[in-house]
């Protein structure tokens, strides 16, 4: 088997000399806050990231000064909406490398991104006995909707193992992957373990055989540069609330000529061309797809998010996570009875563990008590959990304005939960 050469960090920073978190930190206002009455260390941010000021301005801004519909009305606060909206449609174009705006569509976020490939273009193109190939890493939002069109078509699905460390089993993909695959929908980073997948070559091995691939990006677009050019991805889909952006808003990227020969997927408003009782013909890409009123605010918020990102050199940001990520693997490897869950050698910043026989949510709740937010539970990772053999982790998840000196007070509170349930 060929194996991928490379990890899959190419526009990381050699070195994060000269990131400077702390001007970085002065951005996000809420970082500011205390809770439990002690400062905010948030280390949640694979569940939601934090949103800078310019982010939370540019919204408010919106709703002050700038409110209406869009792409309807002919005075000008319609027009300048209509504006500001398809900017922001060409700086995700731009923050991605997209070829051309119109594979931006914008959704609620990367959930329904999946829902509407597998009921558009699965719905149309799937039959019975037909392969769908996804990996046992994937969050249930890109599981539920293959198994719901599985049932409506009869396709089938297929899982690619994972070994204990939480790769992916190579070998086992190249076997799954069949003349009956028609699609593979593999996560870039894994929201539960923190593992990066060696998305280009499981891009070029899917499309050596004529098989598309989506890649569920939700947890790399915060961390990694992404290029869909460069990857040559069919599909790829993100949220902007992990994006430092709003939530209720993210991007579905698509290659144009599957995008057109795709139906469209709710009916309504800005979809239609002309709409009689006999006959509705369709708006062109993406239009289609953005039915009714969208969402407006957070889609320019998004932009703003595209703006800010753009301006504190993101580059770097992948090297001084990695940075957090070795210091925060050295301080929990030295807490008693502490187990990290998810050693890959390729890992984005994500610290998932257990703790001998105490409760995940119980670890939480002594977290929350020193000020640290974590994520406890399944992860929306049920079979993922299953097979590590585990009903819940406790999960730390880090971004480019956590620190050092947050990763001590985190160790300091595990070894709090300890003292109260060790
Ligand atoms: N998918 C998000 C997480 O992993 C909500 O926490």
């Amino acid at each position: 088997m060929s194996q991928p050469a490379t990890h899959n960090l190419p526009n990381a920073a050699p070195a994060p000399l000269g990131w400077d978190v702390r001007r970085i930190r002065g951005d996000f206002p809420i970082l500011r806050e205390t809770v439990q009455g002690k400062p905010l260390v948030y280390l949640d941010n694979a569940a939601s990231s934090q949103k800078p000021r310019s982010v939370i301005d540019r919204v408010q801004r919106y709703y002050e000064r700038e409110n209406a519909n869009i792409h309807r009305g002919v005075h000008l606060l319609s027009e300048k909406a209509t504006e500001e909206y398809e900017h922001a449609r060409s700086k995700l174009q731009h923050f991605i490398n997209a070829k051309e705006a119109r594979e931006i569509v914008f959704v609620r976020g990367a959930t329904e991104a999946i829902n509407l490939v597998a009921m558009t273009y699965g719905l149309k193109n799937f039959k019975a006995g037909d392969e769908i190939l996804i990996t046992n890493l994937e969050h249930h939002s890109n599981i539920v909707p293959w198994q719901m069109l599985c049932e409506r078509t009869g396709a089938i699905l297929k899982v690619v193992p994972i070994n204990d460390a939480g790769e992916l089993l190579l070998d086992e993909f190249e076997k799954l992957l069949t003349e009956k695959t028609k699609i593979v929908a593999v996560n870039h980073v894994s929201n539960g373990l923190g593992t990066i997948n060696p998305i280009k070559w499981i891009i070029d091995k899917a499309h050596a055989k004529g098989v598309l691939v989506l890649i569920d990006g939700a947890q790399s677009v915060p961390h990694l540069k992404v290029d869909v050019q460069a990857l040559d991805c069919d599909f790829f889909v993100f949220s902007g609330h992990k994006l430092f952006g709003p939530t209720g808003i993210g991007v579905l990227y698509a290659k144009a000529a599957l995008l057109e020969a795709m139906p469209p997927y709710q009916g309504g408003g800005d979809m239609i061309s002309a709409v009689t009782f006999e006959k509705t013909t369709y708006n062109v890409i993406p239009y289609k797809f953005e039915a009714g009123t969208p969402n407006i605010a957070g889609t320019i918020g998004l932009g703003a998010a595209v703006d800010y990102l753009n301006s504190i050199c993101f580059g770097g940001a992948a090297a001084y996570e990695h940075e957090l990520l070795e210091y925060g693997t050295g301080l929990l490897s030295e807490i008693p009875g502490l187990r990290i869950v998810g050693t890959a050698k390729e890992k984005a910043s994500v610290l998932s563990f257990v703790m001998g026989e105490i409760h995940p949510h119980d670890i939480g709740t002594v977290l929350d008590l020193e000020g640290v937010a974590i994520r406890t539970g399944h992860h929306c990772n049920m079979p993922l959990m299953k097979r590590l053999g585990l009903p819940a982790t406790a999960r730390a998840s880090m971004a480019f304005y956590n620190t050092k000196e947050e990763l001590d007070v985190l160790a300091r509170a595990l070894r709090k939960v300890i003292e109260v349930f060790g």
